[in-house]
């Protein structure tokens, strides 16, 4: 028996999709089709994968050309399946040519000439018209947000909106941009779809007027201040069918997402404890943190992503929270803020500072184990499962790349081509977020239900 093996993709299933297949079936008796996991693919820069790993799977089966289907989840993984599957040929497309010659070793390695004038890219490019994203805002993470938005295909920077003339010239320079607007109407009517990356406080105003104009909305985190300004916003998006989502960039990251399915698999037993941590020291008073009438403070500025941790991991579900402060006498913002949440079966307790200092990890701790992420755990990219015995530990690497925005802004485009918003950050989950925020801002207004240090 001569067995054969390919790898793909194969999103959208498509002719060049089959014709390999065929050809690489006739060259032995029995074909193995590998076909890429989401998170594999994501950590090799393939972000525009429309299908689910199910859907390609169950079109790869419809061909009737596999005789058995494996998936690919890591690099190197192809030597491991030569060698296991006693497999004869390694079978692909030409666009890969001489890149597979390490495999030689292993056995034969055939190129094939690809069919002309089709691919999954270019079939995504052709159902879904290029996405022209219009950019609210000129700051510190703004600038992090264009080069990112580059590894995502199928979308344009159409320009910036913003009231200081002289600061969005210097941004569209620096940026490359084609143009900047001071009205918004005009900005509008020029986009698709909008990221608003300005301070907090102005969010819900933009927001809203977004969804009005029927503009798709990626939203800074936090969202709003407010658990209803945040609710009425989902409600918009949802009676103009629109996506709106909030920009927490840890939430679309591929190893933060294989952490919530481990930390859930009961590897660890039942979870009963978490405690997450984000301190950034900002020294500056001057800087937008310390500017109470913007939102500032450390939990307005930070919480985001340890409640994010909580709220995934053990639910939106909690009947008791208290909130601790230390506040700036200077600023009257707080530079250190910690929270205990009690769950039917569970605790966590979140820390953030911006005047504080701490170990940023992440620790989720069951009846059997824990998770450990070390700092920062919020890119996450490596994670330990530990036992009591340590020579059980488990290590889990998957890249974050750079600043990581590229994963929300995929998964904000591939939620507008699904018309329907991913699992990776829901509505209640935002919600259960933005109800957090505003309690501790109601409860530091009225001084009430807070311990404060002032
Ligand atoms: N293939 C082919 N002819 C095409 C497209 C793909 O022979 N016109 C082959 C590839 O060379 C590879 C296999 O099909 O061996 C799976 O490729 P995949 O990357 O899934 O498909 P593409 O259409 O190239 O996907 P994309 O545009 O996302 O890169």
């Amino acid at each position: 028996m001569i067995k054969v093996i390919t790898y793909g993709t194969f999103d959208l299933l498509h002719n060049g999709h089959i014709n390999i297949l065929k050809r690489a079936k006739e060259l032995g008796n029995y074909l193995i089709v590998g076909v890429t996991s989401e998170n594999y693919d994501l950590s090799r820069g393939k972000l525009n994968v429309q299908e689910s790993l199910a859907t390609r799977i169950e079109n790869v089966k419809k061909t009737g050309l596999a005789d058995e289907i494996i998936v690919e989840e890591y690099l190197g993984q192809k030597i491991t399946d030569i060698q296991k599957y006693k497999i004869d040929k390694f079978v692909i497309g030409s666009d890969w040519i001489n890149k597979f010659d390490y495999l030689k070793e292993y056995c034969d390695v055939i190129y094939l000439p690809r069919t002309k004038g089709i691919s999954s890219t270019q079939i995504r490019n052709n159902t879904n018209k290029i996405l022209k994203l219009g950019i609210i805002g000129y700051g510190r993470i703004a600038n992090r947000f264009i080069p990112e938005s580059k590894y995502v295909s199928g979308l344009n920077i159409e320009g910036v909106y913003g009231q200081n003339e002289a600061k969005l010239k210097t941004f569209v320079q620096k940026n490359e941009l084609q143009k900047y607007y001071t009205d918004l109407d005009t900005f509008f009517d020029n986009i698709d779809a909008v990221y608003i990356a300005t301070p907090h406080s102005t969010h819900f105003q933009y927001a809203k007027l977004a969804l009005m104009k029927n503009k798709h909305v990626l939203c800074e985190k936090p969202m709003t201040l407010s658990y209803k300004e945040t609710l009425a916003l989902i409600e918009l998006a949802k009676t103009n069918n629109l996506i709106l989502n909030e920009a927490i960039k840890t939430a679309y990251a591929p190893c933060f997402n294989q952490l919530l399915g481990i930390a859930k698999s009961g590897v660890i037993g039942n979870i009963k404890n978490i405690t997450a941590t984000f301190t950034k020291l900002i020294s500056d008073k001057t800087q937008r943190e310390y500017n109470s009438t913007l939102g500032g403070g450390a939990f307005n500025e930070l919480s985001s992503y340890p409640l994010l941790a909580v709220i995934k991991i053990l639910g939106t579900k909690y009947h008791k929270i208290d909130f601790s402060s230390i506040i700036d006498s200077s600023t009257n913002v707080d530079i250190l803020t910690k929270v205990n949440f009690l769950y039917n079966d569970a605790l966590a307790t979140i820390t953030v500072g911006i005047g504080c200092k701490q170990e940023g990890d992440l620790i989720i701790s069951g009846t059997q184990g824990y998770i450990y992420v070390p700092a920062p755990w919020w890119k996450t990219e490596y994670f330990e499962v530990r036992f009591e015995d340590t020579s059980k530990t488990l290590k889990y690497f998957n890249k974050f790349e750079s600043d990581g925005l590229r994963y929300e802004i995929a998964d904000f485009l591939s939620s507008i081509h699904n018309k329907s918003k991913s699992y990776k950050l829901t509505d209640n989950e935002s919600l259960a977020i933005a109800q957090v925020i505003d309690t501790f801002n109601q409860n530091i207004k009225h001084e009430k239900n807070i311990n404060l240090i002032k």
